[in-house]
């Protein structure tokens, strides 16, 4: 029996004036940095041709310059301004169509941003020399090795400004016009132009940017007068673009709302994206946990880099081929690294046994899903692929170097997650002092519970009585109405964890203050997600203290420094996210008892969703 698609609107061929595009999904404009001096690369080309195999309907280039190097933001875009770029870009259009998909180029001028200029010694073209100056206050939590890579883009320079005459603004008409010129010599089906991020014709777009009293400034068509004057047609179908998962394009083009859907991200984590819906198996598609790790590499220049898919910008890791004399892999621990291990081993054709000593598959994701929700889609993912496998799964099962041994692995992979500590200072073990093992056990009502008070243990058994839980969305909305803690909580560390423990927190009604050792608060969450997060934690009315440094903690109050002053805060309770480390004694126990050993995820350092992911492909690809 076959599988009625549940996408039909999605699925269905559309038009976009003279061009009938396969189906009604677009890869939106995402710049890859894989072009040399402008000039697309066979990297480019495989990362948009795995797109379009994967049945994206429409591909669009990331920015193109059209005027090269002028108004650039990176000599690794591909220029549209002299015909030597042609072949690149003919290359490109030939393999997206025998991939099955058309092909769109986003020309740009990159105005303001344009950071070659300023390496170049060249002003950046604006419609108005600006005035003040930008907050950059969000920088305050970025770290020194940031600021430097960010610097390097512009060798330190500093921009310098000049603004648009009428013959600039006529050159840069005839910039777009020759470079759509090109792309539809290359063979490319259509162009983008793009007009938003603060670039050029964004620039005059906006009233903050444009303060021109010429035809261009002043009144809305004023300052769309430059963006018109390359455009003829007046009616053209709506694609809708921002975190828009199948099930909501899908539904916005049946009610008419649009008529694409571009899915950015969601085609970075699974370029098979089209094919798995038009498979009739949505819930194989890879999810985009909305990290922004990709996005941070734009800022300083780099390939975008994806923590749940290794092979973005490096398409030839694929595909992981099977193996002819198949292995024994026992695998410690089913967080996200041991779950992605076992997914891939167990597609290599390996045995798998896979073991955790709790009662449910996800570890430190699971918890993780409590404070950021796009996490438990990967989650649900990373469940669904190891129970479609043929994986032996052993849960509530606690391994020792001997229990494993007995098994007669060949290979034994262990990703046991961190180990969590208690403050050194006076009070750091009352019981009302929580680590992140702790307070897991308390919400989740799994693990061990020995260390919580004898009323909260309750509650947490009434909570796994009622099945609340389970599911981490349930304990969400739960939490909202009843949490079973005291009004005044401390948070000691302002890392990833602390600070999304924080905001959670004061979401649901506690009176937090968060504790950091250091000036930056959220590393290592991707700069672009730290800075709305620590935005969000003082919105919610997180108390923050940087470079505060803890002296002890009593029933009531932490008692802490900074500088030379000190202070207290109240609390019922604290929580301990600062002394989170990497440790595989396990690993050490194996070593001589059983063949091969490898460590991944936390156990092996401390890199959240990214490094468990990703260290998994790594020993995956090797086994
Ligand atoms: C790595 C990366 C690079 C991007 N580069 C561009 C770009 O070159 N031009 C552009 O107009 N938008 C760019 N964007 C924005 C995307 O086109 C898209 O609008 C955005 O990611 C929101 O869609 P999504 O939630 O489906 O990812 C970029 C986004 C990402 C993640
Ligand atoms: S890096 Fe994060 S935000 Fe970017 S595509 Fe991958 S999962 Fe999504």
């Amino acid at each position: 029996m076959t599988r009625k698609p549940a996408f039909p609107h999605l699925l269905a061929p559309g038009t976009i004036g003279p061009v009938t595009v396969p189906n009604r999904v677009v890869l939106p404009a995402m710049d890859m940095n894989l072009c040399a001096d402008g000039e697309i690369e066979q990297e480019d080309i495989e990362h948009f041709v795995a797109r379009a195999a994967g049945g994206t309907g429409l591909i669009i280039t990331g920015c193109c310059a059209v005027a090269y190097p002028v108004g650039c933001a990176s000599t690794k875009e591909p220029g549209l301004s002299e015909d030597r770029f042609i072949p690149g870009l003919r290359a490109l259009a030939d393999a997206v169509h025998a991939a099955g998909s058309k092909l769109c180029v986003q020309m740009t001028h990159h105005g303001k941003i344009a950071r070659i200029d300023t390496v170049e010694g060249r002003p950046l073209l604006v419609p108005s020399a600006p005035s003040g100056s930008a907050d950059l206050s969000a920088l305050a939590d970025n770290t020194s090795d940031e600021m430097r890579k960010m610097a390097a883009v512009t060798g330190g320079k500093q921009a310098t400004y000049r603004e648009a005459t009428q013959d600039d603004i006529d050159w840069v008409v005839r910039c777009f016009a020759s470079a759509a010129r090109r792309v539809r010599a290359a063979g490319g089906d259509a162009v983008e132009i793009h007009c938003a991020h603060g670039y050029i014709l964004g620039g005059f777009l906006s009233r903050a940017d444009n303060k021109r009293t010429d035809g261009y400034g002043g009144a809305l068509a004023n300052r769309a007068r430059l963006a018109v004057e390359v455009k003829k047609a007046v009616s053209i179908p709506v694609i809708t673009v921002g975190r828009v998962l199948p099930e909501v394009g899908e539904k916005a083009i049946a009610e008419g709302r649009a008529d694409f859907a571009a899915m950015g991200r969601q085609l970075l984590a699974d370029p098979e994206l089209v094919n798995k819906l038009a498979a009739g198996t949505p819930e194989n598609v890879r999810p985009c946990i909305n990290c922004y790790v990709c996005v941070q590499e734009n800022f300083w220049d780099d390939t975008p880099i994806c923590a749940v898919n290794p092979a973005l910008g490096n398409e030839k890791l694929l595909p992981l081929s099977p193996v002819s004399t198949p292995k024994h892999v026992v695998i410690v621990g089913a967080g996200p690294g041991g779950l992605e291990v076992a997914r891939l081993a167990a597609e290599r054709r390996h045995r798998i046994t896979l073991l955790d000593k709790t009662d449910r598959l996800g570890g430190t994701l699971w918890f993780a899903s409590l404070t950021t929700p796009d996490n438990q889609r990967l989650l649900n993912w990373l469940k669904v692929q190891v129970e479609r496998l043929d994986i032996d799964i052993r849960l509530n099962t606690e391994a020792t170097a001997a229990s494993i041994a007995a098994l007669n692995p060949d290979v034994v992979v262990v990703a046991t997650g961190a180990v969590r500590g208690r403050p050194g200072v006076p009070g750091g073990d009352l019981p009302h002092v929580h680590t992140g093992d702790t307070l897991r056990a308390l919400m989740t009502g799994s693990g061990d519970v020995s260390q919580v008070p004898p009323l909260l243990r309750t509650i947490a058994k009434l909570g796994k009585l009622s099945g609340i839980t389970r599911s981490p969305a349930a304990i969400r909305t739960v939490t909202r109405r009843f949490l079973p803690m005291g009004k005044n909580v401390v948070v000691i560390g302002g890392s990833l964890v602390g600070l999304e423990l924080s905001e959670f927190l004061a979401e649901r009604g506690r009176n937090v203050t968060l504790l950091e050792e250091g000036q930056q608060l959220g590393v290592p969450m991707a700069m672009p997600r730290r800075w709305t997060a620590v935005r969000h934690a003082s919105e919610h009315g997180v108390t923050i203290h940087r470079h505060a440094t803890v002296q002890r903690i009593t029933k009531q109050d932490v008692e802490f420094r900074v500088a030379d002053k000190t202070m207290t805060a109240p609390a019922n309770m604290v929580v301990v996210a600062s002394k989170v480390s990497a440790q595989a004694s396990l690993a050490e126990a194996l070593e001589g008892a059983v063949p091969e050993v490898h460590v991944i995820g936390d156990a092996a350092e401390v890199d959240y969703i990214q490094g468990a992911i990703h260290s998994a492909w790594k020993v995956a690809a090797k086994l």
